[in-house]
């Protein structure tokens, strides 16, 4: 049984009044685990807003080093005393920005790992890959080099996020969804045997209130990493709710 995770990426949106909302977010009981990833200087403020509640806080990025000379970086240690939980590493964002390649992603989520943060490692192909005859092998690639070779159940999570589809409105058929989960999954079991079996995988790209509900009945998808709706409790809740 792999719990559900909600998880919302703020990306660089954010300000403290919109922390006030983080509070409200709930799951019920037994609910799926929550997890709201704003940018960093918003991170200690948003633990304490959320602490006794459902609500957990996660970093967008994290150096693969533990300290040192490596100015506008923040150290998986960082993220932890400020409060987190996890933190998100290869981010199509990060990959295209600042050049992040698999080797870089995997060795972030090593440091991760040390920190005793999870890491929500991101895979995801282009539009042009998705239109081409090797998009499930290219993400495969892409899984295998950036996932270490200790990752487990519980200090990983795979988010799989087509790069057309983040912020367009667009998202991949539920064909296209299934397959590419069920892929995922296949390679994570056949490298880590029940630990992959275990490892929970997200969709993420355009998830809204109104999609979430049919994207969240394939098999393999565990929960969403979120973007756009994870900035407000009215779009986020729901969401939640579809799990
Ligand atoms: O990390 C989140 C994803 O990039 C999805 O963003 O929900 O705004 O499309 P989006």
């Amino acid at each position: 049984m792999r719990r559900k995770l909600a998880a919302g990426n703020w990306k660089m949106n954010g300000t403290p009044e919109m922390l006030a909302e983080l509070s409200t977010l709930t799951g019920g009981e037994d609910g799926p685990q929550i997890l709201i990833c704003p940018p960093a200087p918003l991170l200690t403020r948003a633990a304490d807003v959320t602490l006794g509640s459902k609500v957990e806080i996660g970093g967008q990025d994290c150096h693969a080093n533990t300290s040192g000379a490596h100015t506008g970086d923040i150290a998986a240690s960082m993220l932890k005393d400020a409060g987190a939980t996890a933190v998100i590493v290869g981010h199509s964002e990060r990959r295209a920005d600042h050049a992040e390649t698999d080797a870089h992603v995997r060795a972030k989520a090593e440091a991760a790992y040390a920190a005793g943060l999870t890491a929500i490692i991101c895979i995801g192909e282009s539009e042009e890959e998705r239109l081409g005859p090797d998009c499930l092998d290219i993400i495969a690639a892409q899984l295998d080099g950036s996932t270490p070779d200790t990752a487990t159940a519980d200090n990983t999570v795979i988010a799989y996020e087509p790069i057309w589809a983040i912020g367009t409105g667009r998202v991949p058929t539920m064909a296209q969804i299934v397959e590419t989960h069920d892929m995922i999954r296949a390679n994570l079991t056949a490298r880590f045997g029940d630990a992959g079996a275990h490892m929970r995988v997200l969709y993420g790209g355009s998830v809204k209130p109104t999609n979430a509900a049919e994207i969240f009945q394939a098999e393999n998808v565990d929960g969403a990493l979120v973007g756009g709706a994870s900035l407000k409790a009215s779009d986020f809740q729901p969401i939640i709710d579809a799990l």
